[in-house]
């Protein structure tokens, strides 16, 4: 019975190893994570045991070892209960084999099923030779696996069981030990927290099938969702049209147009602890909409009342277009300013002199980047600008990595350039201090 409860309070670490030679680490990490307070459970694949068996990790662990599909005559779907046991997955070493498989979601053996089953986060050790390493295939995978979430830890240089001295080194048991201590540490450090988030661009449409908007992929809104989640906060991705998949158990809110978004932001504002706005809003829209496919030739949908304080003067927001045929023809359209949702938000927090929520908001720049950071600080009422130089092409919109800056009245800070999934941890390792 004490046992029992002691197992319940323990957070459970299932540790996977695979038919690496540095299999003989993971009896060292496993001492390490015990020693760390955790409970291990180990799972084996075929090529694993025959490197280490299954008995050197049952004495070790203290507990039954999985080794297939079918081994647990008692628990004839033994990877569901062991998926769902896991406070995180580790997998120490982690061959080319099983990397690959990983980020094809092939689940071919007890380990690969569990580790689709699992909603726990993943903490992978790779172990290989350096030309295994470097394939192109094996590159994808990790950039797959880190994008869909994976903690990678390492591999490093050194000597490689095939005699060379080169990449491919799983890292020491103390790093990967390290490295779930912290993923733990993460899963809990929201918990009880709500998160808004905004995401992706809006689209503003001037007939059916035309619309004004911007090139963003929503990636960094999705993966700053899907970490606040993974951190155990409760969260509402409000996005426009990208082609992503919201992440798993967060409220996912699609939109179209700024309005839409202002409206779905304001539904869930005043109960959260943490707002971060990370969508390419669109500042204009069409000042009217026709309900039909505008013809070449036809004339545009009529202007609204230069009076308007709203309305963008239309030689700023002029379409020229050539009709077919031997007539050119230019057409004008005119555009009325959307709400800003970070700004209205931002004012309806300040009337009411609340503190909460904590407000993010994003600017991208293509020139001085810092000053029109902080000129946006002020003027929307946010507590925190992350800043981003548009003008790269590598970086922002629908690249995979960025470049942050981070501006607040305390002052401002750089990252380095990161994935965008490095880059929500980022954010979110800097703003929980704030919430907590
Ligand atoms: O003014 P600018 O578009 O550069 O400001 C960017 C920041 O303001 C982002 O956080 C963006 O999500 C937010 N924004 C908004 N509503 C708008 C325009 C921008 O919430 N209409």
């Amino acid at each position: 019975m004490k046992q029992q409860q002691q197992q319940q309070q323990q957070q459970t670490v299932l540790l996977g190893v695979t038919g690496s030679i540095a299999a003989y680490k993971a009896c060292e990490l496993l001492r390490l994570l015990q020693k760390a307070g955790l409970r291990v459970k180990v799972a084996l694949t075929e090529h694993a045991q025959e490197l280490v068996g299954a008995a050197t990790f049952r004495a070790l662990s203290g507990e039954p070892v999985a080794t297939s599909l079918f081994d647990s005559p008692g628990n004839p779907i033994n990877h569901i209960s062991l998926a769902e046991e896991a406070s995180v997955l580790v997998i120490a070493p982690c061959t080319a084999n099983v990397l690959n498989k990983l980020a094809s979601g092939v689940a071919d053996d007890l380990l690969t099923t569990t580790a689709l089953a699992t909603t726990a986060p993943l903490v992978l050790a790779p172990a290989m030779n350096a030309r295994m390493l470097r394939h192109p295939r094996t590159q994808a995978s990790l950039e797959l696996l880190e994008a869909a979430g994976a903690t990678l830890v390492g591999p490093g240089e050194g000597y490689l069981a095939c005699g060379e001295e080169d990449s491919g080194r799983m890292s020491s048991p103390e790093d990967v030990c390290a490295a779930t201590l912290e993923v733990l540490a993460r899963t809990q450090s929201l918990a009880g927290k709500r998160v808004l988030i905004t995401a992706g661009p809006t689209r503003e449409y001037l007939d059916p099938v035309r619309f004004i908007s911007s090139p963003s992929s929503g990636k960094t809104g999705f993966a700053l969702a899907r970490e606040a989640a993974a951190r155990g906060a409760s969260v509402v991705l409000v996005s426009g049209p990208t082609d992503l998949t919201s992440p798993p158990g967060v409220e996912y809110v699609p939109v179209v147009t700024a309005r839409q978004m202002l409206e779905a932001a304001s539904e869930h504002f005043d109960t959260c602890d943490l707002a971060i706005f990370s969508a390419a809003v669109a500042d204009f829209r069409p000042a009217e909409q026709a309900s039909q496919k505008l013809k070449k030739g036809a004339s545009l949908p009529s202007v609204v009342p230069d009076n308007d304080p709203a309305t963008v003067s239309p030689a700023g927001a002029s379409l020229a277009s050539v009709a077919s045929g031997t007539a050119s023809a230019s057409y004008s359209l005119t555009l009325t300013a959307n709400p800003d949702i970070l700004a209205t938000l931002a004012a309806r927090r300040a009337a009411t002199g609340a503190k909460r929520p904590y407000l993010v908001g994003f600017a991208a720049e293509t020139e001085d980047l810092l000053s029109n950071a902080r000129e946006k600080l002020k003027a929307k009422g946010a507590d925190l600008i992350v800043a981003n130089d548009v003008s790269d092409p590598a970086l922002g919109f629908a690249s995979s990595h960025n470049q942050l800056s981070f501006v607040s009245k305390e002052g401002s800070s750089q990252t380095a350039v990161l994935s965008k999934e490095h880059l929500a941890r980022h954010i979110l390792d800097t703003l929980t201090p704030e919430l907590c």
